[in-house]
């Protein structure tokens, strides 16, 4: 089959053969840039092709792969289209700039962790817009992951689960890629590092592993999220418990302040919570998190729930189950939080936002910021201009 952009609309798993080099090149061309006539009217910076149109020829392809075999193939060929100065073109969100945790954010719509869980695409992403990167999960050593298939799409649900299982190059190698990157270099934006532990660290030595990578990443972040609500390492959520978080809370608070005089520059913690609590528990971790001053709260990540998508294909996979199924879920949390909280620390929130609407609807719950992964799978990078349309005029 030939393909060009008009063949790309009609692929389907039919006539597409996953993972053939020949057809990801045939992708790439798509993000190349293409000959531009001295003189034409139809040169790139007059005649953008638009983001959506672009996503809605690229969506196909991606949608008839292996969900973690487009990832891998999207992320180096925005990358490539970064270097090439592709991803520029389509323009950012007007500036809207928000203060959080004592952080200037250009605009409130982030990426959420997960997406580029090493930090090796942080310039390329950063280019689409958002107004903060968050990148990690990272854990002190490198690991594997959980076998694959490990990432599923349900479209008929507009949701993915995965059961990744923090699959990255350990923080050495992290802490290497943020360096590296021009966004930390020109510190030309937010940037959170997002810390979690080994799956073969036993529970009781969770503490270890956060803060050695705490220690490790501090002085390269904006704000350091503290991940213990992956539904997809064992007994991490149990730190969500009361004794288990003070216990964490405390030691954490007591390392920022040391590695604020180390470094003379305080570096705000949020701590990431899972969408599958009660009022009760949401009520205990928001006390908490303001007995310990936490800086601010990241709500929620993916929900072991089903009941959204049952019978569906790939509804009764193992791991945390994202995009629009978690919506309410999370929106819950954030109204629980919001009424406990009120104005003590901040909610950044995340779950499910699909379109404009659903960032508004996260601050009409009590957010003042919002985050974005699935969505991205779904609505293309065009999602975070949406969303940050929706949100002008908000605080
Ligand atoms: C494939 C995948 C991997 C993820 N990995 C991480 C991770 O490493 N750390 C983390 O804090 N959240 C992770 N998340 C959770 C997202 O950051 C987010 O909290 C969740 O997906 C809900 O938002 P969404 O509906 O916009 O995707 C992951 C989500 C997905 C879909």
């Amino acid at each position: 089959m030939r393909i060009n952009k008009e063949s790309m609309l009609h692929l389907t798993k039919e006539n597409y053969t996953p993972g053939s080099r020949a057809e990801h090149g045939k992708i790439r061309h798509l993000f190349r840039a293409p000959p531009v006539l001295p003189g034409s009217p139809h040169t790139y910076s007059k005649r953008p092709m638009s983001e959506k149109f672009l996503y809605s020829l690229a969506r196909p392809l991606l949608f008839s792969m292996d969900a973690e075999a487009a990832h891998h193939l999207t992320l180096p060929a925005l990358k490539r289209a970064s270097a090439l100065g592709l991803t520029k073109l389509a323009g950012k969100p007007a500036l809207d700039p928000r203060t959080v945790m004592g952080i200037t954010f250009p605009n409130p719509v982030g990426l959420a962790a997960g997406l580029d869980k090493d930090g090796a695409y942080i310039d390329a992403l950063a280019d689409l817009g958002f107004g903060s990167i968050e990148v990690g999960t990272v854990t002190p050593r490198a690991q594997a992951g959980n076998p694959k298939p490990r990432m599923f799409r349900l479209p008929q649900a507009q949701g993915i689960i995965n059961r990744m299982g923090f699959n990255n190059g350990g923080v050495d190698a992290f802490v290497a890629n943020v360096q590296a990157s021009k966004f930390y270099q020109n510190r030309a934006g937010v940037l959170g590092l997002n810390i979690g532990k080994n799956a073969d660290t036993p529970i009781e030595r969770a503490a270890d592993d956060y803060l050695l990578c705490l220690e490790k990443v501090y002085p390269y972040a904006s704000y350091v999220t503290v991940n213990i609500s992956s539904p997809n390492t064992k007994n991490l959520r149990q730190l969500q418990g009361a004794s288990e978080l003070d216990a964490l809370l405390s030691q954490l608070k007591e390392a920022q302040a040391r590695l604020a005089d180390k470094h003379k520059r305080y570096v705000p913690l949020a701590l990431k919570i899972a969408p599958d609590m009660d009022g009760e528990q949401v009520k205990s971790i928001a006390e908490s998190l303001t007995r310990h001053r936490i800086d601010g709260v990241i709500a929620t990540n993916t929900t072991l729930s089903r009941s959204a998508v049952e019978g569906m294909p790939h509804g009764a996979e193992a791991g945390g189950l994202s995009g629009a199924p978690v919506f309410e879920l999370s929106n819950n949390v954030i109204r629980l939080l919001k009424a406990e909280l009120g104005d003590a620390l901040p909610i950044i929130g995340v779950g499910g936002i699909m379109q404009g609407k659903d960032a508004l609807a996260k601050f009409e719950a009590g957010a003042q910021l919002v985050q974005l992964y699935s969505g991205l799978i779904y609505a293309g990078p065009a999602l975070i201009k949406d969303c940050a349309r929706a949100l002008r005029g908000t605080r």
